[in-house]
Parts: structure tokens; C-alpha cells; sequence
């Protein structure tokens, strides 16, 4: 038996309707709708060594060895050992680089996980000689990060089972087709508020809204918006998108406050920045709106023809509340890609 190597660059996204909560082996509890980004993204190249005795696996961070990320990488070995059982004879040497800092406070689990879902199968597909499959790429992604599923593919995601989606499963992303041509362009700056790990992992977060006395509106809102949205990315219809996704971020946070145990994971400059977008908006002629993922930092979602002015407002108003005034400029992207 030989060796086999897999090198693939894979982005982050920021979803637009949110999933939170899930059951079963990382099903979700509604469905969801996401930007895939282009800036923040993992290389991972994969080495796939044939084993002796147990199956090891050792990972790298920017050229460092790193351990702590072990027990994710074992938990997401487990479950995909069963999926591609021509692994199963092989140790794995993971070398990993995010562009974005790990002190960013950006998560890079959809981005990590994705690209090692894709050196996987890769490396499986060299094996056996089979075909990539990115819906069967998707599928193990979210084993190991369920918003991973949507990284697979850009510029725009679905993931879960939903009546007006066609294709759409709990089990794997699909590309939403036919989005208006202003959203290709479409560009994430992400104010970087808090670097700190977050107090609450997601994985914590998404148990506490089984018994959540919200839950079923929760989802039955979800679904609305899911509905609505799939009108809006083919429109084009830029207010009700604002409104929707802003609605997306507050919900789920909401959630979180309400959750028991309570917690927050937004911070002062969090609604500071929530406030003065607000006003923005108001007193200019702008589409700019804000969504936050699981933790404080915020996106700041908009159209490229607003590039300029938008630069202005966050360079002179909003880089204040930035951690070390560091903010990231990203925009949406096509998904990822192998290296050669
Ligand atoms: O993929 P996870 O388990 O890290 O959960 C992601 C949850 C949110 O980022 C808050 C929402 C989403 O849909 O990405």
C-alpha cells in the first residue's frame, strides 16, 4: 500500500437564515440559508500514510504541531470511517492554515472541517478511483460541523429539508440556484469586537434549544423566512433581505439570552456598531445591514456599488470599536477549490 496526499482550500460562510438546534447525528432543526465567503478560508493538505498497528493522526498549525485539536479531528474520524471504509487502513498527517488569526474570534470550524471533509474523499476517491461527490462531500462536512455542509459549495447554500427548496435534505447542502446577479458580488466586513475564545460553544448552545420554551416558534419563523427568502436572493429585493437577515441575527441571540442557562455573547460595542448601522441606514440611502454568527464580532453584509461609502463609514465610525481596530474585508465566494 501506498501513500496518498490531498491539498483543498476551503472557505467559511455567514449564514443569512440561521440554523440553531439540532438532533440525531448532527441533523438540524430547521433549515438554512447561507453566503459563502472568500477571504476567510483553511488550507489543509492531507497525507493519508498506510497504518501498522492503531490508527493515528497527527496535525499541524501553521508549520506547529498541535494537539488540541485532536479529539475533534478523532470525533469526526469516527463517523467517517463507516462512510469511506477505504480509509480505514491508513494513519493521517493533517497540516492546516487559516488566513483568518485564530485570535480573531472568527470560528473556523465550517472552513476546517469542510476542507478536511474534501482531502477525505479526495483520498478516498484516489483509492477506489471513484468520482468526487460534493452532496456526499457536504454530508461528511456536516459530521463534523453541521455549518460546514454549507461551505461546500458558493456563492449561495441550503442546508435542511425545506418544502420550497427542491433537492433540499437535513443531510447534506445544496447550491441555491438563480440568485440575482447583485449577490455575487456581495461583500462581508467583519468588525472584530472580541477576540476571546467564546464562553459558550456552539455545540452547548445548539442543546440548550431542545427544551427551550421559544423552540417551536423559533423554527416556525425559520421556516417563514426561509420562504421569503428564497424570493428575495431571486429578486433581488434588497429591503426585505435587510430586514430578514437583521431579524436572523437578533433571533438568535435572543435565544441564546433566553436559553437556560441564560448566556450572551454579544458585547457593549456589539450594539454600539448594531445602533449605528441602524442610523446609517436611515440618514443614507443604503442597503448596509449587520448579522452576527455565535459569537460578538459582527458582519456587515452589503452591496459592492456601496463599497466606497460603506469603507468610509467603518474606516472613520465603526474602526474605533474594533478590537486593535481590526476588521476583516471579505466578500462572497465561489467555494472551494484543490491546490495543486
Ligand atoms: O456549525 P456550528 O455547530 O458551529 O453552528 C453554527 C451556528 C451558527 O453559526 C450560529 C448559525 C449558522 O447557521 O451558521
Amino acid at each position: 500500500m501506498k501513500s496518498f496526499t490531498a491539498h483543498w482550500r476551503s472557505p467559511s460562510n455567514i449564514a443569512l437564515v440561521k440554523y440553531w438546534g439540532k438532533h440525531g447525528v448532527q441533523l438540524p432543526a430547521n433549515a438554512s440559508v447561507s453566503f459563502t465567503l472568500s477571504e476567510c478560508h483553511t488550507d489543509t493538505l492531507l497525507t493519508a500514510v498506510p497504518r501498522s498497528n492503531g490508527q493515528m493522526v497527527k496535525v499541524w498549525v501553521d508549520g506547529r504541531e498541535e494537539s488540541s485539536f485532536l479529539p475533534k479531528i478523532d470525533a469526526f474520524l469516527k463517523h467517517v470511517m463507516p462512510v469511506l471504509p477505504e480509509l480505514k487502513d491508513f494513519s493521517f498527517e493533517v497540516r492546516t492554515h487559516n488566513t483568518f488569526p485564530h485570535s480573531s474570534g472568527i470560528a473556523s470550524s465550517a472552513s476546517g472541517m469542510s476542507a478536511l471533509a474534501l482531502c477525505m474523499y479526495d483520498i478516498a476517491s484516489q483509492v477506489t478511483g471513484k468520482e468526487m461527490n460534493l452532496e456526499k462531500v457536504s454530508e461528511l462536512a456536516r459530521l463534523g460541523s453541521g455549518s460546514a455542509s454549507r461551505s461546500v459549495y458558493g456563492p449561495v447554500s441550503v442546508w435542511g429539508d425545506h418544502d420550497d427548496y427542491d433537492g433540499s435534505s437535513d443531510r447534506y447542502a445544496i447550491p441555491f440556484k438563480g440568485h440575482d446577479k447583485i449577490f455575487s458580488t456581495y461583500l462581508d466586513t467583519i468588525l472584530i469586537v472580541d477576540r476571546g475564545e467564546k464562553k459558550v460553544s456552539s455545540s452547548v448552545g445548539h442543546g440548550l434549544i431542545t427544551h427551550h420554551p421559544f423552540a417551536n416558534a423559533r423554527y416556525e419563523v425559520a421556516r417563514k423566512n426561509m420562504k421569503v427568502m428564497k424570493r428575495v436572493l431571486a429578486e433581488g429585493d434588497l429591503e426585505t433581505f435587510v430586514k430578514i437577515v437583521e431579524d436572523e441575527a437578533l433571533m438568535l441571540h435572543a435565544l441564546m439570552m433566553t436559553s437556560d442557562p441564560s448566556f450572551i455573547l454579544m458585547k457593549p460595542y456589539t450594539l454600539k456598531i448594531i445602533e449605528m448601522v441602524r442610523e446609517y441606514r436611515k440618514t443614507n440611502r443604503s442597503f448596509l445591514c449587520f448579522t452576527l454568527d455565535a459569537g460578538a464580532n459582527v458582519h456587515l453584509l452589503y452591496p459592492e456599488a456601496e463599497k466606497a461609502s460603506v469603507g468610509d463609514f467603518i474606516e472613520n465610525e465603526l474602526k474605533q470599536y474594533c478590537a486593535d481596530g481590526y476588521y476583516i474585508c471579505d466578500q462572497v465566494g465561489g467555494g472551494p477549490f484543490k491546490i495543486d
